[in-house]
């Protein structure tokens, strides 16, 4: 009887103690987890039950962790490393979030591969919007598996996602990371003002269809800067309503070249001016340094500075082509996007099909095109360099000799440039 009393005593006792040491547990447990989040202010997806094993959908608690990051000024959102996050299509959106938001992407995030994840289609995978002061930052790796569109079997929607795109928003940081597979174009910029990209790496193969490296449409104000840019289509696409756009120490290959345009297509307006492309290497492109306007567009491209360029086995080194035509039936107009103050200074490699290449508009000539120091040398074919309806200017001889530039500037041009490239 005594015995058994003790054992009783001893059960309860035993009983209350470790009930008391677990809640005890508990509380003390979400104290100090309230603790660090107001204090630190940092969001890791895993805190919002993200799985980060590469088949869960962790699209939920990527939107909750932003969720919470978005109302706090400075905060860091992170996307820790050693994990594989599986995002649907996402918007992170800012419209009420507070200012200098940091993404800290250190992780690996994926795209899905099966058409259901994808309904009617989306422009884009990963969204950024109206954000004021955004960075996204870290060693970590965007891959769109983009394998599955480019051999499209059907079965996923027609339009092909960008895998990241910034939208009205101002003060943004791309750096460190790596964007690889994209479905179609890897970065974008719309409506953005004060963006810099630094220390990225672009990777997809040359054979990928319209996987653009960096894409900016109506964006001022862009330093894009020592990033490796290999892709399908071109390494850089600076479209309309773009302006004071800085591109340097960049290397681009494989892929299209940098490019302004394509611009006018459908008979639309384009203004492109102040682009500076300066310090940079082109390996096995299609184009090193091109300008591409459709028939039939009006606006105009002014002051573009390509100097410093480095090529090697590139197609086409130096482009105007006021033809451009990608597919379908084209046929001339006379309206063109103007094309005027184009220089083009220390501009050397190899090419494999022509050394520079003008083809500027019969109603539109192109004017003041500026050659300083060019040496290129063909590495296959040795064909001359070609101008139409081109005007310039050669600042010292070049190689191989340029006889096509016309001097002075072309009469219809400024009958025509009044009309149509006010912009
Ligand atoms: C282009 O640069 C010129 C001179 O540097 C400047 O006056 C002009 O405002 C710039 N254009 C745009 C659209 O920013
Ligand atoms: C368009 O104009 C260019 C230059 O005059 C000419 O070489 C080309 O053949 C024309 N294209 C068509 C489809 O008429």
């Amino acid at each position: 009887m005594k015995t058994m009393n003790i054992n009783t005593i001893t059960f309860i006792i035993v009983i209350v103690l470790s009930v008391w040491y677990s809640n005890f547990e508990r509380c003390s447990a979400t104290r100090g987890w309230r603790t660090l989040k107001a204090s630190s202010s940092t969001f890791n997806v895993l805190d919002f039950g993200a799985k980060g094993d590469g088949h869960t959908d962790d699209t939920k608690a990527f939107e909750d962790a932003w969720a919470a990051a978005c109302k706090i000024e400075a905060s860091t959102m992170v996307v820790p490393s050693g994990s594989v996050f599986l995002l649907k299509p996402i918007s992170f959106s800012g419209s009420n979030c507070e200012l200098n938001i940091v993404f800290q992407l250190d992780g690996k995030i994926i795209a899905p591969t099966s058409a259901s994840a994808w309904g009617s289609g989306t422009l884009q995978w990963l969204e950024f919007t109206k954000l004021n002061k955004i960075t996204i930052k870290g060693k970590g790796v965007i891959d769109g598996q983009g394998s599955v569109w480019w051999d499209n079997t059907g079965k996923l929607p027609k339009t092909k996602p960008t895998a990241l795109r910034f939208y009205g928003s101002n003060g943004v940081t791309v750096t460190g990371v790596t964007i690889q597979n994209s479905q179609q174009t890897h970065l974008k910029f719309d409506t953005c003002t004060n963006v810099q990209v630094f220390d990225i790496t672009i990777s997809s193969p040359g054979d990928s269809p319209n996987t653009d490296g960096i894409h900016l449409q109506n964006s001022q104000d862009v330093v894009i800067y020592s990033s490796t840019l290999g892709c399908g289509d071109d390494c850089v696409s600076v479209q309309t309503g773009c302006s004071n756009i800085l591109v340097h120490n960049v290397n681009c290959g494989p892929g299209h070249g940098i490019s302004i345009g394509s611009l006018g297509k459908m008979n639309t307006k384009a203004c492109v001016s102040n682009v500076t492309v300066r310090d940079t290497t082109l390996h096995n492109t299609l184009t090193g340094v091109r300008i591409k306007t459709w028939q039939g567009g009006s606006g105009s491209v002014n002051n573009i500075m390509f100097s410093n360029i480095q090529v090697s086995d590139v197609e086409t080194p130096i482009t105007i082509d006021q033809y451009y035509c990608d597919g379908g039936k084209c046929h001339n107009e006379t309206s063109a996007v103007a094309i005027s103050g184009i220089h083009y200074v220390n501009v050397k490699g190899t090419y494999i099909k022509d050394p520079i290449y003008f083809a500027c508009s019969d109603s539109l000539p192109c004017v003041g095109i500026t050659l300083d120091t060019i040496k290129l040398e063909p590495s296959q074919s040795s064909n001359v360099p070609f101008c139409w309806e081109a005007y310039g200017e050669l600042k010292t001889q070049t190689e191989p000799p340029v006889d096509c530039l016309q001097k002075g500037s072309s009469s219809s041009a400024g009958i025509m440039s009044s009309k149509q490239s006010s912009c």
